[in-house]
């Protein structure tokens, strides 16, 4: 592979400063060329200018402002010269716009630097003084910047462990691969999974790569590089997901008896965290577009009054972006739950990409957010997951979240996924701007050939919002496309059989009347192309045959009659599902769960531990399990072959309920 480029852009109205200074950085760059990267530097003469490279330029990562731009605006702006911008007020829009640049300001003197650090100081990485005139020197800085933000202190520390091949008499037990090597029998898995992987599997006992349980080395030196690019003041990484990340911040936050507000249309692992936390849920109803199947934010007004009615509440939870992409307008919410003292915590495990491109942004830590969750492994380059938890809780207790953490961490975590997390932050810093501006490109691409088919439509927010929060702000992230397919006259199943079958395209889940497919910063041209051909070829084959609507009734919540974690650790009494004639079992009818029974995708529970079973439920699950391909119903107990739901016995109702009545 080449060396990567990295752009460096000099922004002065004085073209004698700028000509000196690029033939500077010029003569500079070839004598302190890194390895990695090659330096080149341009010039514009004005603020218009250089915001329109930061929006063009993918490679463009440092920016040298004259301060003098200031002045010359302030007395007479050149003829030709668009609207030139002070130089802090331009440090400012090139930080919105892309905050993973390195800025620099070329200063006069002191007082200069007072006035700018004032009104831009946390924009900046620095400052250079016009009179030393030394791009040499500069450009040392400037690089080591660079280098910095491209550094993958784990990654490089796992390389060099496997590169210098020690001899392992340590977990894990195929000691690098050699328990493969050369068997009869299993030859084939080293052959598959590859030597470096297996070398790169190491435990704990390898004291120079750190511990994830008390990082202190390496681990910690990447886990703050992701907090400097994620905007966070402390970022955790996580190897079993945003599933555990969850449960960990709702342990640390909650303690028994402790209330919360929540979406009710949250993760599974929200409600596991529900039920390890002992908290008191208030469930707030989110939206449902029961024409495409799809679920929707909870309306701002829905958790504003929330917020009224419970001030004592501990912690508001909220997932934004949704599985199809809705995110909500999160900066007026998250300042009503603070100023009555509210945590918030956003799950973002489908919105990791957002801060590296302001067509997504803002993100909830820059929405207020105290505590982030992302499943990087779902849209950015890390393996499957790795998650990172970020904290921006000015009240953070690290000492209780480590506790936390540390109980639900293996003790052997996987190190190439932290390695993954590491090289994937720093793709995101690097080129996660290109990249995402190609996949917003492939994404507009998308929606026009398939709504050129005339026969596919991609929905667009409009069509996927329902009324209660058309005015509430909500958007959609572009990346994720749900197609209708109704008038196709191909039912869901079919068309996701027909893609893997024919076409070989695996899409990411399904209605009954939808497809969604994800663009991530690994879409390419031809992958866009493929896609497009199969869906125009199979629009082509468009069938007469009227499929007729299945509504889904998803069912309401119907209300909890204990806490979660009281109906869970009860013993409770298995009661089939179906009853002898195939029939939703009226015996269950009033019973209280005692698991949650989700299926998944999307890993939203129809039944919550501690809820009260409806014949609407009831009914729902029976459809689920006799009909839909492709989903797994979470929650429930085979016997003999029959599926059960455990719910509390009687006596335990009565006890509960006198207990603790939800
Ligand atoms: C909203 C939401 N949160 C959390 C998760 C769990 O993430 P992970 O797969 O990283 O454990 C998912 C998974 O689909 C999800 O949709």
């Amino acid at each position: 592979m080449p060396p990567a480029t990295v752009h460096l852009l000099v922004v002065s109205a004085d073209p004698a400063l700028s000509a000196r200074l690029l033939t500077g950085f010029e003569h500079a760059a070839a004598r302190l060329a890194p390895a990695a990267f090659v330096i080149q530097a341009v010039a514009v003469s004005d603020g218009d200018a250089a915001m329109a490279t930061a929006v063009q330029d993918g490679d463009l990562h440092l920016v040298l402002i004259d301060h003098a731009l200031r002045s010359e605006s302030l007395t007479e702006p050149a003829a030709g010269v668009g609207t030139v911008w002070p130089a802090a007020d331009l440090a400012q829009r090139l930080r919105a716009l892309r905050p993973e640049l390195s800025l620099y300001i070329l200063l006069d003197d002191d007082d200069d630097k007072l006035a700018i650090e004032g009104q831009a100081g946390e924009a900046l990485s620095g400052y250079f003084f016009r009179s030393e005139h030394d791009p040499e020197g500069w450009l040392r800085i400037l690089i080591a910047e660079v280098a910095e933000k491209c550094d993958t202190p784990f990654f490089d520390q796992l390389l060099e462990y496997v590169a210098s091949a020690k001899d392992s008499w340590h977990t894990p037990g195929h000691a690098g691969g050699d328990a493969f090597k050369g068997s009869a029998w299993v030859a084939d898995f080293h052959g598959f999974v590859g030597e470096q992987m297996l070398r790169a599997d190491l435990s704990v006992s390898v004291p120079q790569l750190d511990s994830l349980l008390h990082p202190v080395g390496v681990i910690a030196q990447a886990q703050d590089l992701a907090a400097e690019a994620f905007g966070a003041r402390k970022t955790y990484f996580a190897t079993n997901g945003t599933s555990t990340s969850n449960k960990v911040i709702f342990q640390t936050l909650l303690a028994p008896g402790d209330k919360l507000l929540l979406d009710r249309n949250c993760h599974k692992s929200v409600h596991h965290g529900v039920i390890l936390s002992g908290a008191r849920p208030v469930y707030l109803d989110s939206t449902l577009n029961r024409r495409w199947g799809i679920f929707g934010p909870v309306p701002r007004a829905t958790v504003l009054a929330a917020i009224a009615a419970h001030p004592d509440a501990k912690v508001l939870i909220l997932t934004s972006c949704t599985y199809d992409g809705l995110r909500y307008d999160l900066a007026p919410i998250i300042a009503a739950a603070h100023a009555v003292g509210i945590k918030v915590i956003v799950d973002e495990a489908w919105y990791g990409h957002a801060r590296f491109h302001p067509e997504l942004r803002p993100t909830a830590l820059e929405c207020g957010a105290d505590y982030v969750t992302q499943s990087t492994h779902k849209v950015l380059s890390a393996f499957s997951q790795a998650s990172m938890i970020h904290v921006n809780d000015p009240e953070f207790d690290e000492h209780l979240f480590r506790e936390n953490f540390n109980m639900h961490a293996s003790t052997s975590p996987q190190y190439t996924l932290i390695a993954s997390l590491d090289v994937a932050r720093k793709q995101a810093v690097m080129e996660g701007y290109k990249l995402l501006s190609r996949s917003l490109v492939h994404a507009r691409e998308l929606r026009e050939k398939i709504n050129a088919t005339g026969v596919f439509r991609v929905l667009e927010l409009d069509d996927l919002l329902t009324d209660e929060v058309r005015h509430d702000g909500v958007r959609l992230d572009p990346t994720k496309l749900t197609i209708a397919i109704d008038a196709s006259g191909w039912d869901a199943d079919e068309l996701r059989e027909e893609l893997i079958s024919r076409h070989n395209i695996q899409i990411e889940k399904n209605t009954h009347n939808t497809l969604t497919l994800l663009l991530t910063i690994a879409t390419t041209r031809s992958k866009v192309s493929r896609l497009f051909d199969a869906m125009l070829r199979l629009a082509k084959k468009k069938r007469e045959r009227r499929i007729t609507p299945q509504l889904p009734e998803i069912p309401g919540f119907t209300r909890l009659a204990c806490l979660p974690r009281d109906a869970f650790y009860e013993a409770g009494e298995r009661i089939a599902l179906l009853g002898d004639d195939g029939r939703p079992n009226p015996a269950l009818v009033d019973r209280v769960c005692c698991d949650q029974i989700v299926p998944y995708p999307p890993g939203i529970p129809v039944l919550v531990a501690g809820q009260v079973i409806s014949t609407e439920v009831l009914a729902y699950l029976a459809r689920l399990l006799a009909g839909q391909k492709g989903i797994d119903l979470h929650g429930l107990a085979t016997l003999e072959g029959r599926a059960h739901l455990r719910v509390l016995s009687e006596a335990e109702t009565r006890r509960l309920q006198g207990r603790d009545g939800g």
